[in-house]
């Protein structure tokens, strides 16, 4: 599929003044109005994290994530207002997709309060598909303001991931693999559907527009081949899914 708009092509003013079609600004306000819920839920996770762990070590990490998703979620919400779509608005117009299986991961994060391992894995499920989400399909957006605050978010979400697959290679020794496995079980599904089904007609809109680079497929496919060898690598086991969006558990 050919994309109809370069790397950060499209500035706010060209949006605001007509420059582009209309519908362009419809399939970008759902995009931005999708990524900032993501960032504010995994703040409130993080924030719920504070009162349900009680390992100490664990709190400065965790303090520092909460700073930066607060961060992250403030920018997406400035780029929507910059546009006319207010924090207020892109959250109701969000209630109803909220309900999708691709949004059960930070729902699940923001409405349970985390453990060590819910949080770990918490981590896997929101950082590392983040990263990925990010640094693929947002890095190269056609609207520049998204670009440039991927730029941003990108650096701390590397620093997320480097702390999730740390936590990740030592959690056989601190909870013991059963208890990991059945984390696993229970995570991994709905970390792999927060990339959305694949082939949706919004997703053809936003590799067209150059608003994402790749199918949510192809990301689902990067995240487990990625998770797959450190899951292995810290000993564990990873989970069998099933093979159609929404994935879930293949009962053994
Ligand atoms: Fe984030
Ligand atoms: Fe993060």
């Amino acid at each position: 599929m050919k994309r109809q708009y370069a790397p950060g092509a499209i500035e706010a003013a060209d949006l605001i003044e007509g420059r582009v079609e209309p519908h362009y600004a419809k399939v970008l306000i759902r995009l931005l109005a999708a990524h900032a819920i993501a960032e504010k839920l995994t703040a409130i996770g993080y924030q719920l994290a504070l009162e349900g762990i009680t390992d100490a070590d664990l709190r400065p990490t965790i303090e520092k994530n909460l700073a930066e998703e607060r961060k992250h979620a403030r920018l997406i919400y400035q780029i929507l207002q910059q546009i006319g779509t207010s924090e207020a608005h892109a959250d109701r117009s969000m209630i109803p997709l909220m309900k999708l299986p691709s949004f059960a991961a930070p729902r699940h994060f923001a409405e349970y309060r985390s453990d060590e391992v819910a949080l770990l894995m918490a981590s896997l499920s929101l950082d590392v598909t983040g990263l990925l989400m990010i640094g693929v399909n947002y890095r190269d957006s056609s609207y520049a303001p998204h670009q440039r605050a991927a730029e941003i978010i990108l650096e701390e979400e590397e620093e997320h991931e480097t702390f999730a697959s740390g936590e990740l290679r030592e959690a056989t020794d601190r909870f013991g693999a059963d208890r990991v496995n059945a984390a696993l079980r229970e995570w991994i599904p709905r970390a792999v559907n927060f990339f959305g089904p694949p082939g949706s007609g919004f997703t053809f809109d936003c590799i067209r527009y150059g608003l994402k680079a790749s199918d949510n497929g192809e990301l689902a496919e990067m995240y487990l081949t990625m998770l797959e060898r450190r899951v292995s690598q810290a000993g564990l086991e990873m989970p069998r899914l099933t093979a159609t969006y929404p994935h879930s558990i293949v009962q053994p």
